[in-house]
């Protein structure tokens, strides 16, 4: 039996209309543009709407239309959807669901949610990529779709200049014999012991959200900043070099790396460490903050759109994020 093989066919975004811009946050918490822009390479993100027409899925909506027309398929081609978001419209059901809802998908396909916070677009793609070997799917639309806005503490200047909404999409699909398009290693993982890192313990079954919760605003994200950072550069840097080593790949074959977007600086130490120049790196996070899960989409699709990414190139999708999860992705594109 011929092996499957398989390749990204179509990316999109969409990015919330309002802008906020470090500038709008002085007026309204004790930081400056120039305390954000140094220490995050931040200067702006975008907000949902809260008025309707900007939730998760609604974002998902737009970019997965987006991705359908580049991968030349309808919705109905679509025979699993995998969404990944730690700020889901709803617990239940769940944001795949609505969203195949969305797209007009009428074929009963496959839909979850996946909580790997930042990874989730990683481990989404990763996961279809099996889900297709093994012949279980076809087409997969994956997405990062992320309203962080809902659970940042606005009053704290330690966190809510990190963040941004946004969503990015792709599907993975089958790369036909011949093509030189394909996903060419894996690399998933976690690390429990760092929980206390980066967590949102109130809200769930353990602890619902109280009034003294709201009143307190412990209800919102925490964040060990110092410990994120240097635990997020080694482990970025480990990812990529596992997936060249998997490929049986030289850093030197790779044209791009894209990394999770959550601070420049960590961005720059990865690329020192992984020995790549800043020339190869794709950021775009002084325009969107950290948007979770869909960082990662998002810098791909908007390299690929500026032609900078173009098809053949080799290109190292890599992430981590709370949990702490991580994971990487080697493809051609
Ligand atoms: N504006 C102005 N001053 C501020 C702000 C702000 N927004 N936030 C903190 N400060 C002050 C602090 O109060 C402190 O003041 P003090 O010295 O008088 O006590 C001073 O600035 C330095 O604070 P630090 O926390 O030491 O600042 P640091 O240089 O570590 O930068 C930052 C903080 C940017 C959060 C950094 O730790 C960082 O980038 N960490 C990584 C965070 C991250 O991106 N994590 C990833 C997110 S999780 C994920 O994506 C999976």
């Amino acid at each position: 039996m011929t092996e499957i093989k398989t390749k990204i066919l179509g990316t999109g975004i969409y990015l919330p209309k309002k802008v906020v811009t470090n500038l709008d946050l002085e007026k309204v918490i004790d930081t400056s543009d120039q305390w954000i822009f140094e220490r995050t390479g931040i200067r702006a993100r975008r907000i949902c709407s809260t008025e309707g027409g900007e939730w998760p899925t609604d974002m998902a909506m737009h970019a997965s239309w987006k991705a359908l027309e580049t991968a030349r398929l309808q919705p109905n081609d679509i025979d699993m959807i995998i969404f990944a978001s730690v700020t889901p419209d709803q617990k239940l059901p769940n944001s795949a669901s609505l969203l195949q809802q969305k797209l007009g998908i009428t074929n009963n396909c496959a839909c979850m949610d996946i909580a790997v916070a930042c990874s989730g677009f990683v481990y989404g793609v990763n996961m279809a990529n099996s889900f297709i070997k093994t012949g279980m799917a076809k087409n997969v639309l994956v997405v990062g779709s992320e309203m962080l806005s809902r659970e940042v503490d606005w009053n704290d200047r330690t966190i809510c200049i990190l963040f941004g909404d946004g969503c990015g999409v792709g599907i993975v699909g089958r790369s036909e014999e011949g093509d030189e398009s394909q996903i060419l290693s894996t690399h998933l993982g976690s690390d429990g012991s760092g929980k206390e890192f980066f967590n949102q313990p109130v809200g769930g079954a353990v602890e619902p959200i109280t009034e003294t919760h709201i009143k307190e605003g412990t209800h919102f994200m925490r964040m060990k900043g110092k410990e994120m950072f240097k635990v997020a550069t080694r482990t970025l840097a480990d990812n990529a070099k596992i997936v060249l080593e998997r490929a049986g790949m030289t850093l030197d074959q790779v044209d791009w790396v894209v990394p999770h977007q959550a601070n420049i600086r960590i961005i720059e130490t990865t690329a020192n460490l992984i020995g790549i120049s800043m020339d190869k790196v794709i950021v775009n996070i002084e325009n969107y903050g950290n948007t979770s899960a869909a960082t990662v989409p998002i810098a791909f699709h908007e390299a690929i759109e500026s032609g900078k990414i173009k098809r053949g190139d080799v290109v190292i999708l890599d992430a981590f994020g709370a949990g702490l999860t991580f994971g990487a992705t080697l493809l051609r594109y």
